[in-house]
């Protein structure tokens, strides 16, 4: 369904934003087909990174995609090569699911922008995907914010890129739907190539998914490896400020509880 697997390569990013540095050179390394967690503290700047790497917004430094800087991508390729799901998507209230789903076909459409057959198949699979075939009438200001977190999820899929960067994709989703969204987002990497880079702010879920992490803490990478290499409760006493406890979830992976002083 996507596109020729591909993997993500930063070297030494940098971002300021209104001339404030918030990333003082990152690098991150995203093997083709797997999935990396950004985690770190409210404000450390993993939205930041993501949207570097997304291309939209000005770096110093490398970010390469698929062996390509993006930032010289044209939109159009850009937009074929990497789907990109923000924190928080401002939505269209009067465009309905489907239409709105049916706009990650863009970057596919041929010279007259006609949509065809195959593409109104896609975004109906996505929808169907996401639990939201019955909504496709229904117009985006009617919907929930969960519901809404879903259709912006089926807009991404619909996409058919072949890097998935996703900003805390489940905060608006109850625990099914969380499960629901991140099984499916696992399955595509598994099965066709998809390469995942996301921030999760729920330290286990990212443990539970991602195969790498990054923990990025006031614009620095201070650590980088599997869930269990960085999930110390050491560490996270350190840079979030908080106490926790560290189990094993019986599958080798950490599991982190906040605990009562
Ligand atoms: N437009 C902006 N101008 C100046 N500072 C900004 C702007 N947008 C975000 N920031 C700051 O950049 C830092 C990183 O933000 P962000 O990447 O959203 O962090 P995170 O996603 O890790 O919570 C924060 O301190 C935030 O206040
Ligand atoms: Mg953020």
């Amino acid at each position: 369904m996507v596109g020729p697997v591909s993997e993500v390569k930063a070297v030494g990013v940098r971002v300021a934003l209104d001339r404030k540095p918030i990333l003082h050179g990152v690098d991150l390394a995203v093997a083709a087909g797997s999935w990396h967690a950004v985690l770190g503290p409210n404000g450390a700047g993993k939205s930041t990174l993501l949207r570097a790497v997304a291309g939209i917004l000005p770096y110093r430094g490398e970010i390469h995609v698929g062996g390509r800087p993006v930032a010289g991508l044209p939109a159009k390729q850009r937009a074929r090569l990497i789907a990109y799901v923000p924190q928080q998507p401002q939505l269209p209230g009067d465009m309905t699911v489907g239409e709105y789903v049916r706009l990650g076909r863009t970057p596919h459409l041929g010279y007259l922008g006609v949509e065809g057959k195959e593409d109104r198949a896609v975004a109906d699979q996505a929808l169907e995907r996401l639990d939201l075939s019955g909504f496709a009438a229904r117009r985006l200001g009617a919907m929930s914010g969960g519901e809404r977190q879903r259709v912006v999820l089926a807009r991404a899929l619909a996409q058919q890129a072949s890097v998935l960067l996703l900003d805390e994709p489940t905060t608006a989703l109850d625990l099914g739907h969380q499960q629901q969204v991140l099984d499916l987002v696992d399955e595509l990497r598994a099965t066709e190539g998809l390469t995942v880079v996301s921030t999760l702010h729920d330290l286990s879920l990212a443990a539970q998914y991602a195969d790498e992490l990054t923990l990025l803490v006031a614009g620095e990478a201070v650590a980088r490896g599997t869930a269990l290499e960085v999930l110390t409760a050491d560490r996270v006493a350190e840079h979030y400020g908080a106490r926790v406890r560290v189990f094993d979830d019986g599958a080798g992976r950490p599991v982190v509880h906040l605990v009562r002083s």
